[in-house]
C-alpha cells in the first residue's frame, strides 16, 4: 500500500486492488472515471509491469485514457475491441439492489455505453457512497447544449408531473463556463434528495429529446467492492 494515504484514499486503494484481482491475462477492460478508478489504473499498471499481465482498456474519459498511457497500461477503442469482458468503475451512489448514481466526474455518458457493452461490471467505491435509497447525491443528466433551457424546462415539468417534490435542476457550471463532456455536451444536476424509482424516472428522462443519457445505472453493475479506512473490504 502506498505510504501516507488519508483514510479515504486507503478506502479507495484497497478496493480498486481488490477488483484488480479479477483481472487475468487476455482480458479485455473497461477502465472507469474518477479518483477511484484512478487507483485501479495504477494498480493494473503494477500488475503490467510486476506480473507480465497481458490487457487492454477501454478508457471511460480522455482523462482516464491520459493516466493509463502515462502508466504503461494498453489502451484501445470500444470499436477496435467490440466487447469487453470486465469494467471497473467508481460511483458516486449504490443502493442496496446495487442501482447506481453517475456521472459525478461528468463522464456518464462513455461509461454507460463501456459498462453495457461488458460482460460484468464491478463498482469500487468507499463506504460513504452506500445508501438506502438513491437521490442524495445530485442527479448527473447529459444533454445536448442546443436548446438546454427549453430541455431544463421539460425535465422541471416532467418532475412534477411525477409527484417528485424537490426537483431543483441546474447547470453544471466550472466558473462561470458550462461544463463540458467529452462529448462536448453539458450536465444538468438534478437535485432530487430521494429518488422513489429509479427505473422509471431513468427510462422517462431518456424520453426527453435534448437528453442524451442519464446517470442512473439499473441492472448494470454486477458487484460492488467497498473499501474502508481502516483498509477492511467488503463485496457486495
Ligand atoms: C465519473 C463517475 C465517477 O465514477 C464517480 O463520480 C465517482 O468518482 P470518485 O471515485 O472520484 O468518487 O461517475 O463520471
Amino acid at each position: 500500500m502506498p505510504a501516507d494515504l488519508s483514510a479515504i484514499d486507503k478506502a479507495k486503494f484497497v478496493a480498486a486492488l481488490r477488483a484488480v484481482d479479477h483481472v487475468e491475462s487476455g482480458m479485455k477492460l473497461g477502465l472507469g472515471t474518477g479518483s477511484t478508478a484512478a487507483w485501479m489504473v495504477r494498480c493494473l499498471a503494477e500488475r503490467i509491469r510486476d506480473e507480465g499481465l497481458r490487457v487492454v482498456g477501454v478508457p471511460t474519459s480522455i482523462r482516464t485514457a491520459e493516466l493509463a498511457q502515462s502508466l504503461g497500461v494498453p489502451i484501445t477503442t470500444l470499436d477496435e475491441a467490440g466487447w469487453l469482458d470486465l469494467t471497473i468503475d467508481g460511483a458516486d451512489e449504490f443502493d442496496p439492489e446495487l442501482n447506481l448514481i453517475k456521472g459525478g466526474g461528468a463522464a456518464l455518458l462513455r461509461e454507460k455505453i463501456v459498462a453495457t457493452a461488458s460482460d460484468q461490471m464491478i463498482v469500487i467505491a468507499d463506504a460513504a457512497k452506500q445508501v438506502a435509497q438513491l437521490g442524495a447525491f445530485p442527479l448527473p443528466v447529459e444533454v445536448i447544449p442546443f436548446g438546454w433551457k427549453a430541455t431544463q424546462a421539460q425535465i422541471e415539468e416532467m418532475l412534477v408531473s411525477m409527484d417528485v417534490l424537490a426537483r431543483d435542476v441546474r447547470l453544471r457550471r466550472a466558473g462561470d463556463d458550462p461544463v463540458l463532456t467529452d462529448q462536448s455536451n453539458y450536465i444538468l444536476d438534478l437535485h432530487l434528495r430521494r429518488i422513489g424509482n429509479p427505473r422509471q424516472l431513468s427510462l422517462v428522462l431518456n424520453q426527453i429529446p435534448g437528453v442524451v443519457e442519464n446517470g442512473l445505472f439499473i441492472d448494470i453493475c454486477d458487484k460492488v467492492v467497498i473499501g474502508h479506512g481502516d483498509g477492511r473490504v467488503q463485496v457486495r
